[in-house]
């Protein structure tokens, strides 16, 4: 079966500001470098049996890659495709999500608007779903707040879908997807220092099978890998990585995301898989 993902192209990438720690002004971006890494993730999509879609990107939005954060989208048997929207921390960011929400809608999503106020909600950065659908893990404590989990959780709940809230502690996995990736239905690659110990619990409860990563193997991005037949994109490997893989029966594809590692992001935040 062909998944579909969507991608936004890096024409106006760039780092601007320090959003994360990741970021600096010393180390600039070289934007056809970045170019060229998009286009192999493209094609690492595209050669793992992956329908890409893109939305175009906006200039003065530097972030706009970042295809997964400024909604979260789900499917729910009878109530169907729905989306999200973020209320990001940053203004920048902030301004990406009615572009996202426009596309959701034109291609008919529902859009579940929350009322935030002053709580952050950071979109598959922080929100991931169980591969079968069954319920939602919930980072908070960088960008997605303790609050906006909760508003979200109310949402979900009127759908019967459960929501896992995770505390994350290290400010280099700022994102949930930094360090949390299911691998399918019964295991998980994470990096335990992430979590605040009774978060770490709750995760251990809900695999079957939990593979660690090291700090160095996380803060390289090795836990922000992209899942698809059979494969695991990643931008860098270890022979620990490898192994862990080979037990789930997945080989890793490398694809250089050196630019976008400079803003602090690698390939599962590049993307959004649609339902
Ligand atoms: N520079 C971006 C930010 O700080 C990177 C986002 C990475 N996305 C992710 N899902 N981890 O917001």
């Amino acid at each position: 079966m062909l998944k579909r993902v969507l991608l936004c192209p890096p024409t106006y990438f760039d780092v601007v500001d320090q959003k994360n720690p990741y970021m600096s002004a010393a180390s600039p971006v070289d934007r056809e470098k970045a170019h060229r890494q998009w286009e192999a993730l493209r094609a690492a999509l595209q050669e793992s049996g992956c329908q890409v879609e893109t939305i175009n990107p906006a200039p003065g939005l530097e972030d706009m890659v970042f295809a997964a954060n400024q909604v979260f989208v789900g499917y729910h048997d009878g109530f169907g495709r729905f989306i999200v929207p973020s209320r990001m921390v940053h203004s920048s960011r902030q301004r990406e999500v009615p572009f996202y929400v426009d596309w959701y809608r034109a291609r008919g999503y529902k859009v579940v608007d929350l009322e935030l106020g002053n709580e952050h909600l950071e979109g598959h950065g922080d929100l991931l779903w169980h591969p079968d659908w069954s319920r939602v893990y919930a980072g908070y404590g960088f960008r997605s707040t303790r609050g906006g989990v909760k508003i979200f959780d109310a949402a979900m709940s009127k759908l019967g879908i459960p929501v896992v809230p995770l505390h994350l502690v290290d400010r280099f996995c700022y994102h949930l997807d930094t360090c949390f990736c299911p691998l399918n239905n019964d295991a998980v690659l994470i990096y335990p220092g992430a979590f605040e110990p009774e978060s770490l619990q709750e995760v251990r409860r809900y695999w079957k099978r939990v593979y660690e990563l090291t700090a160095e193997e996380a803060h390289k991005f090795m836990g922000n890998g992209i899942v698809a037949q059979h494969r695991y994109i990643t931008p860098y490997a270890t022979p620990h990585l490898e192994g862990m893989l080979r037990e789930e029966g997945l080989t890793p594809v490398i694809v250089d995301t050196s630019e976008f590692e400079k803003s602090g992001g690698s390939l599962f935040c590049m993307k959004t898989f649609l339902p």
